[in-house]
């Protein structure tokens, strides 16, 4: 730590030395992920909770017309879409709401009301009758304990959603009522997907070989066929991921969130977060006399913030706040990064070849730099083997699986059917 005499340079050399993530941190998180890992498959205690999916990568030849809800992130999000069976298929319509801040924290049931409410008029502003009969995959980005394709827990809310009344419930039930509640008795919901492997399917869908699911956007987190589990796909839940220690902002942020001592290396790398690490630094750099005017409550400097600064040619006092955001961006690049090449290496270990990560999320799609940042950390780390690895963009992926995942259980019949 420097005193508040020293110039603003010496201070930015010391937040870089803060935030520095470089290849000899990079192996031991690798080491660290695999041990989390192997644990989590076992179930034995570890911080990485290896999530079974209950469903494996799509054959491609999946058909029919399927509904998808995706709940978990800043916008709530309702589609259609259309399978053709031959690896194509077409989102036949799409909405997307923000979910209000009350709903969020509110009361559970007014969260399942307000998903409810906007399937009912998305089916009326589709013209399609409320009371038809449709097959619903419902993406719920949140750590579920599954006990079936179609039901699980929610073992612990993340990204600031607080809603009472839901930790511990099956999440499949609470939509059912809901949708019973607002006359949608005809919707059947056939699939509980998180968004990770709606990602991964979708892309799946269109091409074989594709390995891991990544979300890398308000949260972030990545799903993959695990051989052990005869190629069930594993939600890994790494925003859990304790093997990384921050430094003192990330430990206040912490602190100061909606779920301290959880999602440690979520908060150090999804969107949701980098704006309040940024305004964390320059509140203290503020405190010090090195930079002017307070920088606003918690939250309110954002990841799209932070991208119009990166974008620009600040100066100024913006100048500081750029590069502050340079250090905290590149941080989480690496960061997520090596979270891949953790899971690829695995992989790597059942099945040799090329290896494809299908990514959706904000921070990959729009952050200026993100991506290129993530591509040259994993050249330095993984040397030669980081020429077979691909990012490619599954856009809308998490809704698009969660359709394709209604269709494969829809062919699964359902246990009171049976018996
Ligand atoms: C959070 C959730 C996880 C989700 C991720 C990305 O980490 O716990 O289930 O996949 O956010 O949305």
């Amino acid at each position: 730590m420097s005193t508040p005499g020293s110039s603003l340079e010496d201070r930015l050399e010391s937040l870089r030395k803060d935030f520095l993530f470089d290849e000899a941190a990079a192996g031991r998180l690798v080491a660290r992920f695999h041990e989390e890992m192997r644990s989590g498959l076992a179930g034995r205690a570890s911080s990485l909770k290896m999530l079974s999916s209950f469903t494996r990568r799509p054959t491609g030849r999946e058909k029919g017309r399927f509904l998808a809800l995706d709940l978990g992130g800043t916008n709530f999000r309702v589609l259609a879409v259309e399978l053709s069976g031959d690896r194509s298929f077409e989102v036949v319509r799409a909405t997307r709401a923000a979910i209000p801040r009350e709903d969020m924290g509110g009361d559970g049931v007014a969260l399942f009301d307000f998903v409810a409410a906007s399937l009912d008029a998305f089916l009326s502003g589709s013209g399609l009758p409320r009371d038809g009969k449709y097959g619903l995959g419902f993406t719920f980005s949140f750590p579920v304990r599954q006990t079936g394709i179609r039901s699980g827990a929610l073992i612990q809310w993340t990204k600031g959603f607080t809603a009472s009344g839901v930790e511990g419930k099956d999440v499949v039930v609470l939509l059912e009522a809901a949708l019973r509640r607002r006359g949608l008795g005809g919707v059947s919901v056939e699939a509980l997907v998180n968004d990770t492997v709606g990602t991964l399917v979708a892309r799946s869908y269109e091409r074989e070989g594709c390995e891991l699911g990544v979300i890398l956007g308000t949260g972030t987190n990545a799903c993959y066929p695990e051989k052990g589990k005869d190629g069930v796909i594993v939600n890994i839940e790494w925003g859990g991921f304790a093997g990384f220690a921050g430094n003192s902002f990330d430990r206040a942020l912490d602190a100061a969130s909606a779920n301290p001592g959880s999602q440690l290396f979520e908060k150090a790398v999804s969107g949701m977060y980098l704006g309040e690490i940024v305004r964390l630094v320059l509140d203290q750099l503020a405190r010090e006399g090195l930079v002017p005017a307070p920088v606003g409550a918690p939250y309110s400097l954002t990841s799209e913030h932070l991208s119009r600064l990166v974008a620009g040619s600040p100066t100024g006092g913006d100048r500081v706040a750029r590069a502050v955001a340079e250090l905290v961006t590149t941080r989480s690049a690496h960061l997520a990064a090596t979270a891949i090449a953790a899971v690829l290496l695995w992989r790597g270990e059942q099945a040799p070849g090329e290896r494809v990560a299908a990514i959706d999320g904000s921070l990959f799609e729009k952050f200026p730099g993100y991506r290129e940042a993530m591509s040259a950390f994993l050249a330095q780390g993984m040397g030669e083997r980081a020429r077979e690895v691909r990012f490619e963009l599954a856009h809308d992926g998490s809704g698009i699986g969660a359709a394709i995942i209604a269709a494969i259980a829809s062919e699964v019949p359902r246990k009171s059917e049976a018996t």
